[in-house]
C-alpha cells in the first residue's frame, strides 16, 4: 500500500461504493469521499442515511491485499475505524460482530464490503457531525457523544493510517486484537443468517474468522455472515 491512496472528494454522489468500484475496475486503488450520499448503502441491502457532516468513504483495494487478510478485511476495517475514533475523539467504542462500531450499545459507524473478481471495495461510514434520523434511535454520532464537533480531516487521516497498519498484520494478530475490542463475545446473542436464526452465547472467532456461538443444545456453530442482536 502506498503512503496514502489518492483521495477523490465529491460534494454529492449516489454512493461512494459505485465510484470506488469504477476505479477498482481500472486497477486503481483510491479513496472516494463524499460530503453527502443520496443512495448510501448499508449491510444486508439496507439504506444508509448519509447527510452532510459525516465521514462517508469507500476504498478500492486491488493490489495491496495480502491474500490471507482478505477473509478478515471486515475485522481489519472495524479495528482501523475503532482505533481512529479512539485516537481522535478520546472515547473507547466497541465492536458488535461483525463490524458495527458501538458506543454504549448505540451505533457510531458501519462497514460494508463488496467484492469483485479481483478487487474489494471497503465502505466505511462514521456518524461524525451529521444529524441523525428519528429511526436511528439505535444510532449515535461523535457530536452527540462528545457534545462538540469533531474534525473530520483528523479522523480520516487517523483512519487511513491505522488501516494501512492493520492491512500488514498477520491473521492471528488481527483476530486476537479484534476479540479484545468486541462487545459481542460472552453475550447471549441471536444471529439471523441466510439459513435461519441461531441463539446462543458468542464465544470468539475461529481461525478463518467465523463467529463461534454455543447454541441452546450446547453445540458450537460457526457463523460466517449474518445480523447479530445482543440479548444481554
Ligand atoms: C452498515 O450497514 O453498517 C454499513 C454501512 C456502510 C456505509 C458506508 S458510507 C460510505 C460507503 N458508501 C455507501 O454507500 N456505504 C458505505
Amino acid at each position: 500500500m502506498k503512503e496514502f491512496f489518492e483521495i477523490y472528494w465529491f460534494e454529492e454522489v449516489s454512493s461512494t461504493m459505485e465510484i470506488a468500484k469504477k476505479f477498482a475496475k481500472q486497477g486503481k486503488e483510491i479513496v472516494a469521499l463524499a460530503e453527502k450520499q443520496i443512495s448510501g448503502r448499508g449491510r444486508l441491502g439496507r439504506f444508509w442515511h448519509s447527510p452532510e457532516g459525516g465521514l462517508w468513504l469507500s476504498i478500492s483495494l486491488v493490489k495491496s491485499l495480502l491474500p490471507e487478510v482478505i477473509p478478515l478485511l471486515t475485522y481489519v476495517a472495524s479495528l482501523a475505524t475503532l482505533f481512529a475514533i479512539e485516537e481522535v475523539a478520546k472515547i473507547s467504542p466497541s465492536i458488535k460482530w461483525p463490524n458495527d462500531i458501538l458506543y454504549k450499545e448505540k451505533k457510531l459507524a458501519g462497514i460494508l464490503l463488496e467484492r469483485g473478481q479481483d478487487y474489494v471495495i471497503l465502505g466505511i461510514g462514521i456518524n461524525v457531525n451529521n444529524p441523525l434520523t428519528l429511526e436511528e434511535n439505535k444510532g449515535t454520532s461523535l457530536k452527540e457523544v462528545l457534545g462538540r464537533e469533531v474534525d473530520r480531516l483528523s479522523l480520516l487521516t487517523a483512519l487511513l493510517k491505522s488501516l494501512k497498519r492493520f492491512l500488514t498484520w498477520k491473521k492471528e494478530n488481527i483476530i486476537s486484537l479484534w476479540e479484545t475490542k468486541c462487545a459481542t463475545l460472552g453475550k447471549k446473542v441471536k444471529v439471523l443468517t441466510s439459513y435461519g436464526e441461531i441463539t446462543g452465547v458468542a464465544k470468539g472467532l475461529s481461525k478463518e474468522g467465523a463467529l463461534l456461538v454455543i447454541d441452546e443444545k450446547n453445540e458450537e456453530k460457526k457463523i460466517f455472515s449474518g445480523d447479530c442482536i445482543h440479548l444481554f
